[in-house]
């Protein structure tokens, strides 16, 4: 499957060296060149290579003259190493590397069959692992769709939502054909399914949050605060809503479309995402703060703790599993996951395998283990987790 041209973007001046020229033509045709100063660096060529080859299938020569002249002008930098928190507690992660190279994979679900499935954004697909064997398949989506994430409805349908399009799709994993449904919105990002039988989304940058009901197509649309982002159900029917543009958390009210919003202090929060407790509570990550936190939907009250790698860990992902809280510090290199037990308010992290990556969202399962990816890597994974 070929991985569509994304936008040229403007040029960075590249250090002299051997190798300059051969990144100026391999490197610049999906991205400017421009990503390797915000990359966060490699000091070996090996690492250079791991990165690359989740990007583009090199003639040896080339590999070797590329991944020398990365290593020695663009090394690792130490503001970015994890501070990691050692702890008896065990897991297991299982990587699987996606098939279509630079389609950066995320947003892993697990569909009712047990199959996990991941969307690669930048080739807009959708694939399926059988995480028993290991077998991958992928299905092409409409082009310009670019799914920012996956949901599984409850017979076994992928929805994605079509970033690039502004639409919503149903993919038929049996015939592969795929039904959509067009929003006013520009960008779906992230959506979830309600027992009602609705689907409740994200988008971000129109600062829109949205209903779709499946059986009749009937489409609702509500302007929210600034860049909605993660989205959840709790037991009450709520749905809660992490917001990435302002200090705030939202509950939409599914019947109205009503939002309530609940201020979380220091105006500089920005939340990605977030998951509800069996109390009702519900914990976020404070991205922006480098902190998780405790909101009592009740009370609004909020407390919060920071993250073991400090104020620019930039906590992303987090679900909730037994009222234990896991997340990742997107901001390390490599990116690391969290545990965090609110009973005794102990950390324990981990290196993430091919950690040059983000998770972005997780999904936990029916056995209640942790799906992630790593999107730069182009790996979707499970970190399975003891009883
Ligand atoms: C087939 C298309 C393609 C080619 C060729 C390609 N890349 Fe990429 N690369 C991508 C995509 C897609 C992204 C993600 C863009 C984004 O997330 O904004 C990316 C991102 C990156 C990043 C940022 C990674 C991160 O998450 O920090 C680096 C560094 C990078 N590329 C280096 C390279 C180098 C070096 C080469 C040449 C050897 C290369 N790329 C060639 C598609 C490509």
């Amino acid at each position: 499957m070929a991985l569509a041209t994304l936008p040229f973007f403007a040029r960075a001046e590249l250090p002299e060296g051997p190798g300059k020229l051969l990144v100026e033509q391999v490197c610049s045709t999906c991205h400017g060149t421009q990503y390797l100063e915000r990359a966060q660096g490699y000091d070996s060529p090996e690492a250079w290579r791991a990165v690359m080859a989740s990007m583009i299938n090199l003639p040896e020569a080339q590999a070797i003259t590329i991944s020398e002249y990365l290593a020695t002008h663009y090394p690792s930098r130490p503001n970015k190493k994890p501070n990691l928190i050692p702890g008896d507690f065990d897991i297991e992660i299982q990587e699987w590397q996606v098939p279509t190279l630079g389609q950066r994979s995320r947003d892993p679900v697990e569909a009712p069959d047990g199959s996990i499935w991941w969307t690669g954004m930048w080739a807009s697909l959708a694939g399926r692992l059988d995480p028993e064997t290991g077998k991958m398949e992928e299905f092409q989506l409409p082009k310009s769709a670019r799914p920012h994430s996956i949901v599984p409805d409850a017979t076994g349908f992928i929805w994605y939502l079509g970033n690039g399009n502004g639409t919503i799709g149903r993919l038929d994993p049996g015939s592969g054909t795929v039904d959509v449904f067009p929003t006013t919105s520009r960008d779906p990002h992230t959506g979830v399914f309600h027992p009602n039988g609705k689907l409740y989304f994200t988008a971000q940058h129109s600062g829109m949050l949205g209903r779709l009901d499946p059986e009749s197509g009937a489409l609702t649309e509500v302007e929210s605060r600034a860049r909605p982002y993660g989205i959840k159900v709790g037991d009450n029917g709520k749905v809660y809503i992490a917001f990435n543009g302002t200090n705030a958390i939202g509950e939409l009210d599914p019947e109205t479309m009503a939002i309530r919003y609940f201020e979380i202090p220091d105006t500089r929060t920005r939340i990605r995402r977030l998951d509800i407790a069996t109390d009702g509570s519900i914990w976020f990550v404070n991205s922006s703060l480098g902190k998780i936190g405790r909101l009592n939907p009740n009370t609004g009250v909020v407390e919060q703790w920071n993250s073991p790698s400090g104020p620019n860990a930039h906590p992303y992902a987090l679900a909730v599993i037994d009222d234990v809280v896991w997340y990742n510090e997107s901001g390390m290199r490599p990116d690391t996951l969290v545990r965090f037990d609110p009973a005794s308010e102990r950390f324990q992290s981990w290196a993430i395998p091919s950690g040059i990556g983000i998770i972005r969202h997780v999904w936990v399962t029916k056995d209640k283990n942790l799906l992630i990816h790593q999107s730069s890597s182009n790996r979707v994974g499970i970190v399975r987790i003891p009883r």
